[in-house]
């Protein structure tokens, strides 16, 4: 009977993950303008990006914006000396503006660790879901270069555009995050009535003015994020309740409580933008159709390749935010990440979030920098790289170069020194190898061969003491 009911349950769990990727892959819509296929094309062959999210919350190291939404769910809890009454913890978190001063601010230091980590691209936070703009806008105060923001006064108060314009000189691509949904516009959450959950607090069908000047004034913030930036490549929508009714999927649990039609217009949007910034990737994120040109499964990989371009968002700590101590994931555990990830077709994209005083924590640079020495040794095998079946075999990932007829063999470690067995055996149909090496070490490997299992032996002065670190990536040239 046990042993029933845990099949029954195993095949429930496995119908599940069929429906959610099913339900990814399936409703992608394929850009038809030609630069946009460029751009994604070009975005697809970077893997490994950098996420930040930062803003004055980062000085009470508490979550981005979720404590403001007054729904019950565990990242919503408000916590400190206003956490009894809601009102007054709004003001208070809202008032973070007016000491908000990261006076450490560099981003030529950010950059650097970022592109000796192997780093291709950057997503930035210009405004999360509580409304703080972290760039210039004209359509609030409540933003970084407002007087009300003791950093206003400081050459670099600009900070969205001295992100962009740093990681732009080193060839970055450029990402603006951009909430749709904004808990601090009166147009969003009207004062008249008490925010209820994270969506609009009005029905914009009943107050359709007050919508529109929700609309105007997203377009409008938008528009000012294309036009001033320099050149932006993904416009990073988060915020996915922000929709038209039409597409709500009630299979999703949280899509369930969206009651009202939230439509912002994206056509409208997009080709604003786009006329400003040509080939722009748009990732409305969740709102499958012609403005999600690539999916973004969050803290967590997807088990098989995707049909269509996809990036998974991770943290490198616990949380989005700065956290004064968060626990940083390990090199091995990065570099596991990565490669589970690029041998799946997608690209990572991994968040730092920076602390109050404008730096992150010294435990995100010497992770970066561990992240580049094994990238430096193997990256040919990620860079520029497609999904190859069978894609994995054990603690074995394969990746294939795209344009070239060789396979990379990624054998993770379990520990930071690589400790390779005297015999390795991969499974790898319809090729004819030639030649087989092992990457960052200056000898040839011994291998046979034969209907599709190749056999590497591995010499005793090579199994330890090796100097290779986190995965050993054999290069199997056909
Ligand atoms: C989650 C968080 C949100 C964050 C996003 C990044 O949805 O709730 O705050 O911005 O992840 O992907």
């Amino acid at each position: 009977m046990k042993k029933l009911s845990l099949v029954l349950l195993l095949l429930v769990q496995f119908k599940i993950l069929l429906a959610q990727e099913h339900q990814q892959s399936k409703n992608y819509v394929a850009p038809t303008d030609a630069l946009v296929q460029a751009n994604l094309h070009k975005w697809q062959q970077l893997k490994f990006g950098l996420f930040m999210h930062w803003g004055p919350y980062s000085q009470w190291g508490v979550v981005e914006s979720w404590s403001l939404c007054p729904e019950d769910e565990g990242w919503t809890q408000r916590k400190g000396p206003y956490g009894a009454d809601y009102n007054a913890y709004k003001k208070a978190y809202e008032n973070l503006q007016t000491s908000f001063n990261p006076v450490k601010f560099n981003p030529d230091k950010w950059v650097k660790a970022a592109k000796e980590a192997g780093m291709k691209y950057v997503v930035f936070t210009t405004k999360h879901h509580d409304g703080f703009c972290m760039f210039d806008t004209k359509e609030t105060d409540y933003r970084i270069t407002s007087t009300k923001t003791p950093y206003s006064s400081n050459p670099k108060s600009n900070v969205t555009k001295e992100i962009f314009n740093a990681f732009s000189k080193e060839n970055f691509m450029i990402g603006a995050y951009f909430s749709k949904p904004d808990w601090h516009s009166e147009n969003y959450w009207w004062p008249y009535f008490p925010p209820k959950d994270r969506n609009v607090n009005y029905d914009p069908a009943k107050y359709p003015d007050k919508w529109q000047k929700f609309k105007d004034f997203t377009y409008n913030q938008i528009g000012e994020l294309m036009s001033n930036y320099g050149k932006v490549d993904i416009l990073w929508l988060d915020g996915g309740w922000v929709r038209p009714k039409k597409t709500i999927n009630t299979e999703v649990n949280w899509q369930k409580s969206i009651t009202f039609n939230q439509d912002i217009d994206m056509p409208r949007i997009a080709a604003m933008a786009r006329e400003k910034q040509p080939g722009l990737i748009v990732v409305d994120r969740t709102v499958a159709g012609p403005y999600e040109n690539y999916t973004t499964p969050e803290q967590q990989v997807p088990n098989s390749p995707l049909d269509h371009p996809w990036e998974s968002c991770i943290t490198m700590g616990n949380s989005w935010s700065y956290v004064p101590g968060d626990k940083y994931k390990s090199a091995n555990e990065i570099i596991t990440l990565l490669i589970k990830i690029v041998s799946r077709g997608g690209n990572l994209l991994m968040n730092i979030g920076p602390g109050p005083d404008g730096d992150w924590d010294p435990v995100a640079y010497s992770r970066l920098q561990q992240v580049g020495s094994w990238i430096k040794v193997n990256g040919e095998g990620i860079y520029n790289s497609t999904a190859v079946a069978p894609y994995s075999e054990g603690s074995t990932y394969y990746t294939k170069a795209a344009n070239s007829n060789t396979i990379y063999a990624f054998v993770i470690s379990a520990q930071d020194a690589v400790i390779l067995p005297s015999n390795i055996t991969l499974h790898l149909k319809d090729i004819k190898v030639k030649n087989i090496t092992l990457l960052g070490v200056h000898k040839k490997a011994k291998w046979t061969a034969n209907d599709g299992t190749i056999n590497i032996s591995i010499p005793a002065a090579l199994q330890t003491n090796n100097g290779l670190t986190q995965a050993a990536v054999f290069k199997i040239q056909y």
